[in-house]
């Protein structure tokens, strides 16, 4: 009997401290199996005198009862430590932020456009658009540039069939404006452009920006005046600029508009040829010829207006030495703006 209860304690202690399945039923084979001390106990039952075998009986039954009792008890406590422990394992945290993202970020022709753009509207411009398939009229006889005019050849451009073209520069963006709606004006217009070039400072199709600025008592003035703000606002320093006369067919008098050469410091490298100065813009006082196009009283009104290009300005602003840079669409590049 005392045999018994110590082999109790000792299956309890065991089984308790099995700590997977496995060896948990190792013990219930080693106590209960066919072969188990306790089985052996049972089969030992009738050598004992027969008075004594029914208590010894009971004990024997009572602890095999107990030991599968305690069996069952750890069994289920195992098996919930591993759902628990799968469960942990196998669980979402949805709250983490997701791995390996790579945010876009902002093409830099996109960026100068949105700083032209803000730049322009604090001084009350608005933005208007236009087509980038053009006709002969507002790309060019609207803008005093009749059919042999030998700015054409600097403009060459793509034809379509029906001889519509694609537009060489913003300026049409202008002649439809003043087509559509009466003085006052002050409006800026960007987007593409495309010219029959293709080196390494040319790409077939490029970006400019175009401004127009009318009303009564307009002069020279006024456009100096917004052009050295915008210029000295955009690039953030008060760059040195000066006005160089100029010829365009749709502005007179016409200008074009240097800045000192900012990776010099105006001192002359390769990027400004050694002149210490780098071209930006041109600009000019709408000529009269344009205003008669589109039906604009000439001794009422008067105008400037000025056209840039923007990658141009980009690739000055963000210190960008190779134009196609720009186009490659290279992340590498790209991921640095
Ligand atoms: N349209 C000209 C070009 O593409 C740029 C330009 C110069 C526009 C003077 C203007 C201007 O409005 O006044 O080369």
């Amino acid at each position: 009997m005392n045999e018994l209860d110590e082999l109790l304690l000792h299956a309890e202690s065991q089984i308790r401290q099995a700590n997977d399945l496995k060896s948990l039923d190792h013990y219930r084979v080693s106590y209960l199996g066919k072969k188990g001390q306790l089985t052996e106990y049972l089969k030992n039952l009738g050598q004992l005198p027969a008075e004594e075998r029914p208590i010894a009986g009971q004990k024997v039954n009572a602890i095999k009862q107990k030991i599968q009792v305690i069996l069952e008890e750890r069994l289920t406590a195992l098996k919930e430590t591993e759902i628990n422990s799968q469960l942990s394992a196998e669980s979402i945290d949805v709250t983490l932020p997701g791995r390996g993202q790579l945010p876009g970020s902002i093409h830099p022709i996109t960026k100068t456009r949105e700083r032209l753009e803000a730049l322009f509207g604090q001084m009350g411009f608005t933005m208007m658009d236009g087509p980038e398939i053009e006709d002969d009229h507002h790309n060019f006889a609207a803008l005093n540039i009749p059919e042999l005019h030998p700015a054409r050849t600097m403009q060459d451009t793509f034809y379509f069939p029906d001889g519509s073209l694609l537009r060489t520069h913003m300026s049409p963006v202008q002649i439809r404006t003043m087509e559509q709606a009466a003085p006052p004006f002050r409006i800026i217009a960007m987007g593409r452009v495309y010219r029959r070039e293709f080196d390494l400072t040319h790409t077939p199709m490029f970006h400019q920006i175009e401004g127009l600025m009318i009303d009564e008592n307009v002069s020279f003035s006024d456009l100096k005046g917004i052009l050295i703000h915008l210029l000295q606002n955009f690039f953030e320093t008060e760059v040195p600029i000066r006005f160089r006369p100029s010829y365009f067919p749709f502005t007179e008098p016409s200008a074009e508009v240097d800045i000192g050469c900012l990776s010099c410091k105006s001192k002359g490298c390769r990027i400004c040829k050694n002149t210490g100065w780098l071209e930006v813009l041109g600009c000019g006082m709408v000529h009269p010829n344009v205003f008669t196009a589109v039906g604009i009283d000439t001794e009422r009104y008067s105008g400037w207006a000025f056209g840039a290009g923007i990658d141009r300005l980009t690739m000055l602003r963000y210190g960008i030495s190779d134009l196609r840079a720009l186009f490659e669409n290279d992340l590498r590049f790209l991921r640095q703006f």
